[in-house]
């Protein structure tokens, strides 16, 4: 794992947009696994600023987006379909039929997960999956459990995360309680893994995930199982 502390989360986000900007300059057509979330949303300012001036062409690209919440419609102005479209998405020139988001109105959670599986599979897998860290040691919305799990699948919100999440909706009842998350597996199973965190609040869980031991009880220690993880930290 490679260890990177910046002083400002700007910096964080420009070094983290130069490494998406390394894939999509080097491998046009490549499969960005993505993120949402607040941490993300410097870096994908940064990179629509390079865009902007014609130094990125999304035109090729294809990206997966790590979760979404279940019973929102992607025009729901929380769902994560909604955040990749106006924070990126709506901002560059990528083809949206090559964005792909998990959908929370699916009747069929289970098979909709080993559809999103197979298309990562069929897509020639994640060049790069940017993640974020929740203050549990989620990573997409892989709770702490006493198991890993494999597939794209329905997770049950913990209550630590919606209290986290209730900072986007009017209140804390309307912040869904499940989500559908892509699963360790395709997380693992990308090429390289850049993490980012910023602020004190995150300090105490990046220790647990990176230098306790690797437990389900703290999802992102598995990270420490993938050979290619950039952790960008800000303080
Ligand atoms: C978002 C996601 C989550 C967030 C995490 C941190 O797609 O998968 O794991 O990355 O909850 O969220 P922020 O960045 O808001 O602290």
């Amino acid at each position: 794992m490679k260890l990177i502390r910046t002083k400002t989360y700007e910096e964080l986000s420009t070094l983290c947009a130069d490494l998406i900007a390394d894939v999509v300059s080097s491998k046009p057509d490549c499969v960005l696994g993505l993120a949402t979330g607040s941490s993300p949303i410097g870096t994908y300012d940064e990179l629509v600023r390079r865009y902007e001036k014609g130094e990125l062409d999304f035109s090729k690209v294809r990206s997966v987006n790590l979760d979404e919440y279940v019973g929102l419609d992607g025009t729901h102005e929380q769902s994560y379909r909604y955040f990749m479209d106006t924070h990126l998405f709506n901002r560059v020139n990528i083809d949206k039929k090559n964005t792909y988001v998990p959908n929370g109105l699916v009747d069929d959670p289970a098979a909709h997960g080993a559809w999103y599986d197979e298309n990562i599979v069929a897509l020639g897998g994640i060049d790069l999956q940017l993640l974020g860290i929740g203050l549990d040691g989620h990573i997409g919305f892989n709770e702490p459990a006493d198991h890993f799990v494999a597939a794209t699948h329905q997770e049950t919100l913990d209550p630590s995360t919606i209290e986290a999440n209730a900072r986007f909706f009017a209140s804390k009842e309307e912040v869904p309680t499940s989500a559908i998350t892509m699963g360790m597996k395709s997380i693992m199973q990308a090429r390289s893994i850049v993490l980012i965190a910023s602020g004190k609040k995150k300090e105490e869980i990046l220790l647990r995930a990176f230098e306790g031991d690797v437990t389900p009880a703290v999802p992102a220690s598995i990270l420490q199982l993938h050979p290619n993880v950039t952790v960008i930290l800000s303080e």
